[in-house]
């Protein structure tokens, strides 16, 4: 089977076709579908629709998958990854997490049972990494003396580039600058492109982070990935999610997951095994 990367789109044709395939997995009335047919609809062909989704123009109609995915990704996606992103977008941040999730993530961490040497945690979908990097990094803090491992995994082979370098343009007191992944967090991170619906986890983690991801999907796929996510944590672990899937979306995660035995921590979307 032909990854997304690899997907070619000759015509107006294809692209409908490949937004259909794709469409198949995700919440059947999402406005980024209708929208991104409604562009397929109103060019004249597929230079046009590429030219107008490489088109600087924010948050909107055609320009968000740019507008997420930013420059340094978007230079380096085929047709198909572009369309993808207006689907799904790259939208990602340093600061991924609520105070709360934070404490609770903390706790979680600190409380593994002595002994715990080696603690592997899993960020999917990853983006461009500063999820991943986020974890590495607390659990490096919170973890002097433990082998830690962190993986990504991420569809788009364009910001596994980007995760992989380690860099973000940042903003600071000097004006514009690079931030750079510290080597010792950088080592212990690895990225894979890896499509999470279809392709096995065949690793087994101590945490699973899976956070704006469930909320784009189609009930029977949310269910499927959560499952998917259930059987590779260890015992014990815990999985991370984000509000707009549990409290706005899918209001049977809390129940589902505490029949696999995993309890919501208080004020957080962090799920702990009992
Ligand atoms: C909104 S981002 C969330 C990234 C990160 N978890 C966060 O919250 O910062 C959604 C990501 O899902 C990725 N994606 C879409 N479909 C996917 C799939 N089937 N398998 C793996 N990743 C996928 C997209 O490439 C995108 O980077």
């Amino acid at each position: 089977m032909s990854t997304i990367q690899e997907t070619t789109i000759t015509s107006l044709e294809e692209a409908r076709d490949f937004v259909d395939t794709i469409a198949k997995d995700l919440d059947p009335t999402s406005t980024f579908i209708k929208d991104i047919y409604h562009l397929i609809d109103t060019v004249c062909d597929i230079h046009k629709l590429e030219f107008e989704l490489d088109k600087n123009g924010g948050n909107k109609i055609g320009t968000r998958g740019k507008f997420f995915a930013g420059d340094d990704v978007w230079q380096r996606l085929t047709l198909s990854e572009k369309l993808l992103a207006n689907l799904v977008t790259n939208e990602t941040s340093g600061r991924r997490f609520s105070n709360n999730d934070k404490q609770a993530l903390y706790e979680y961490f600190v409380d593994l049972p002595e002994g715990s040497k080696a603690v592997s945690a899993l960020s999917a979908p990853c983006s461009k990494g500063q999820e991943a990097y986020w974890l590495a990094s607390l659990l490096y803090d919170t973890l002097p003396n433990t082998d830690i491992i962190v993986d990504g995994y991420d569809i788009s082979s364009g910001c596994i580039s980007t995760a992989k370098k380690g860099k973000y343009p940042t903003k600071n007191f000097l004006g514009h600058a690079t931030l750079q992944i510290d080597s010792d967090i950088k080592k212990i991170v690895t990225f894979e492109v890896k499509n999470i619906l279809v392709s096995p986890i065949e690793k087994k983690y101590t945490l699973i982070s899976c956070r704006n991801f469930l909320g784009y999907l189609a009930e029977e796929q949310a269910r499927k990935l959560l499952d998917t996510l259930c059987k590779s944590l260890l015992h014990p672990g815990a999985i991370q999610l984000d509000t707009f899937a549990v409290d706005n979306k899918f209001l049977w995660i809390s129940d589902y997951l505490l029949s696999k035995g995993l309890i919501r921590s208080t004020g957080s979307t962090l799920y702990i095994h009992k």
